[in-house]
């Protein structure tokens, strides 16, 4: 099974972290190709748990090089902060590689994502709130900062104050805190050189693999039903978590594609805001919680809970084009 997705089929947190990693064990790249530190993969290896955000779950199986994809955002800081972390509990991280194409998420988006949230009132999607929306959205709108800009400082500069002036206007107005253009470039500039040595052209290196006969995994963050085009908009992520997002966020034809799994709990989850058509508003509801240890990785909020939603599986193998099912 040379090259393998593996995407969530419900509303996130139905155990990709851990199909990845089983997986991960007969794999030699495994791919991030959407989303940032709004995932939440927890693995549990010999006892020892490790909850990753933004690193692909991959970056615990020895043997595997993991890849962050173009169509990943990255927050430099988070980056930093989780190699520190698995790097001294003695996990090796010097085989990351990571897209100088994929988009940095800037101090800014963080609170942009909470400026927005605020001007939505009633109708807020409840974000993890680490600028996953704004960042995604000056991708589209090409404002936006790419890794490789952190070797051209001046133009970095540039772009920081060109994106930054609009937005501190409407942080003074929500009562948020003005940044410093000057001081949020020095900040991104000053990952410049520990991130140079982890970047390459992903589709180059995934292509190649492939054509060596190598298995790569496609790891998606999110889910399904939380696809800005496929899910239950507005309340959905940023990104495109479905099968085509594989394609797209790493920069690989869908004809190298050998199998699509989409991974599902036996009953549903979400976290945040929006539809829910199985959702157990009873004690039923709250026993799977509790059974299920069902609180968020990230954000440490408990997730709704509900029924396994059969309509929800079929739209999700229609969707993604699903050649297996992990439940
Ligand atoms: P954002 O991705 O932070 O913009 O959040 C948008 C919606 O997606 C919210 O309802 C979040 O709770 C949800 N979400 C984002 N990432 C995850 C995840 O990894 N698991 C489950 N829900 C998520
Ligand atoms: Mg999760």
């Amino acid at each position: 099974m040379p090259a393998v997705i593996v995407l969530g089929a419900q509303w996130g947190d139905e155990g990709k972290g851990k199909a990845t990693d089983q997986l991960g064990q007969h794999t030699d790249l495994v791919v991030k190709f959407n989303g940032g530190n709004n995932a939440g993969h927890t693995v549990v290896i010999d006892g020892e748990k490790y909850a990753l955000h933004l690193l692909p779950a991959g970056i615990l199986s020895e043997g595997v090089t993991p890849i962050i994809g173009n169509g990943v955002v990255v927050d430099l800081d988070v980056l930093f902060e989780e190699l520190e972390d698995i790097t001294s509990r003695g996990v090796d991280c010097s085989r990351l590689l990571i897209s100088s194409n994929a988009h940095i998420i800037p101090p800014y988006n963080r609170l942009m994502d909470q400026a927005n949230e605020r001007a939505r009132g009633n109708n807020l999607i409840g974000t993890t709130g680490r600028g996953i929306g704004p960042t995604y959205a000056d991708k589209m709108n090409r404002i936006g900062l790419r890794i490789q800009d952190l070797f051209h400082p001046e133009e970095l500069r540039a772009k920081v104050e060109a994106a930054l002036a609009p937005k501190n206007t409407i942080f003074e107005a929500v009562d948020l805190q003005v940044l410093d253009p000057a001081e949020v470039s020095d900040h991104l500039l000053s990952f410049a050189e520990r991130v140079k040595p982890m970047l390459c052209d992903v589709s180059l290196v995934v292509n190649d693999a492939l054509d060596r006969g190598d298995t790569v995994l496609f790891e998606g963050g999110q889910a399904t039903m939380l696809d800005i085009d496929h899910g239950t908009y507005p309340f959905v992520t940023s990104s495109n978590p479905t099968a085509g997002g594989a394609l797209t966020g790493s920069g690989v034809g869908p004809t190298r594609i050998d199998r699509v799994v989409g991974v599902a709990k036996a009953y549903t989850t979400r976290v945040g805001e929006g539809p829910f058509p199985t959702e157990l508003d009873n004690e039923v509801g709250e026993a799977l919680r509790t059974k299920g240890g069902e609180f968020g990785v990230t954000t440490g909020r408990p997730r709704r809970t509900g029924w396994f939603d059969a309509v929800v599986m079929r739209y999700a193998t229609r969707i993604n084009g699903l050649t297996d099912i992990c439940l």
